[in-house]
């Protein structure tokens, strides 16, 4: 078997080498406040928790393994986690949750900068073990690879210092949710640096970072420091909602072009980075469905949550047509993966990948 290289700096050079997730075991965790700020008010996961269905969970594991092969077929080396018993309740001296989440999406948890993969902190309870599935995999290509870093970020302490009250009720409505995303007022707190991976964007030398639920300033502030070779930019999007993980609002296909979610402009102000150097944000091209499949966390919009395997070619969910034909016009290859019966474990193409090797190098986007 050939020897693990870690190197990836971007969203969209050629990817060689990528982790796929798997559905095994997947759980709906029991209430804690950052999940609840995120679970829709009117979505049928309120007020359940426990192992998902097992045929759901067969189907996803398919769905996920076909698209493996889809991968393995083109030449990209995919590998899997080894998922750890996530009906086991999640203990610190800190806190107390009655299980966890699963091994699903690995892009959350798992941020590869260059040669270091960085597990984040987390921002749920039941998340907090995360990274033990990816573990054995970390662990290998350290003994493989001379040059990688595997990193780990402070885990937090996940008390309820860190969140704000008045998130916790499930009757806040969106109309004062748009007033406080409008307002940078997150379920999170600035009580300790929080972040999840999928709240970071690559453009080689420019980190773009989601201010949400999942990641406070504080994280970001964190995630400056630790790569000190970067410049780390905090950027929010007031028409969302639900703000957590930036893969189904702002999708970078290549150098230059980036597709936004229209409900979810990036603010004027931040868009001069781009703008400055050329960069041009398109509107994504409208969900195919209206609604997102049952006991799903995320929203339709999981439509532009699309996996770059180099700049000209592009995976998107089989079923979004108008997606579809929006990367065809823009001159991308499509290859269409069949991957909407499990978007309820956590996510979209993206979401169900985490990068191990991208050919290039670090390049200045924005000089
Ligand atoms: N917040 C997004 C939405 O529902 C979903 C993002 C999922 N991404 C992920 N990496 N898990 O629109």
């Amino acid at each position: 078997m050939q020897k693990t290289t870690v190197n990836s700096w971007n969203e969209w050079d050629p990817l060689k080498h990528v982790i796929v997730g798997r559905a095994d075991d997947c759980h709906i965790p029991p209430a804690e406040p950052a999940l609840d700020a995120k679970v829709p008010e009117d979505s049928d996961m309120r007020g359940q928790w426990g192992r998902r269905p097992q045929d759901t969970i067969d189907e996803a594991n398919e769905l996920l393994d076909a698209f493996a092969a889809q991968l393995t077929k083109r030449g990209i080396r995919v590998d899997r986690p080894t998922p750890i018993n996530h009906a086991l309740p999640a203990t610190t001296p800190d806190f107390h949750t009655d299980s966890q989440f699963g091994c699903m999406p690995p892009r959350d948890v798992l941020l590869t900068v260059g040669s270091e993969i960085l597990e984040a902190t987390m921002s749920y309870r039941c998340r907090w073990f995360e990274y033990l599935n990816y573990r054995p995999l970390l662990q290998q290509y350290w003994e493989e690879d001379p040059n990688f870093r595997h990193e780990a970020a402070p885990k937090p302490r996940l008390t309820d210092a860190d969140y704000h009250p008045d998130y916790l009720s499930d009757k806040i409505g969106t109309e004062k949710r748009l007033q406080w995303a409008a307002e940078k007022f997150f379920v999170t707190t600035e009580e300790e640096p929080l972040f999840d991976a999928a709240d970071v964007l690559r453009f080689g030398r420019d980190l773009v970072v989601q201010h949400g639920f999942t990641t406070n300033l504080k994280g970001i502030e964190w995630l400056r420091r630790h790569f000190p070779d970067h410049r780390v930019h905090a950027v929010n999007f007031p028409g969302d909602p639900y703000p957590i993980h930036i893969d189904a609002t702002f999708t970078p296909l290549r150098p230059g072009l980036i597709l936004n979610n229209p409900g979810r402009r990036l603010p004027d102000d931040q868009r001069k980075m781009f703008e400055a150097n050329g960069w041009e944000i398109k509107d994504a091209a409208q969900p195919a469905h209206n609604t997102p499949p049952p006991l799903c966390y995320s929203s339709t919009w999981l439509s532009m949550n699309v996996l770059v395997l180099d700049p000209k070619t592009v995976c998107v969910e089989a079923s979004e047509v108008y997606q579809m034909e929006q990367m065809d016009r823009l001159g991308l290859e499509v290859v269409p993966v069949n991957l909407r019966g499990a978007y309820a474990f956590g996510g979209g193409l993206h979401c169900c990948t985490a990068d191990v090797y991208r050919e290039g190098s670090c390049e200045d986007y924005f000089p």
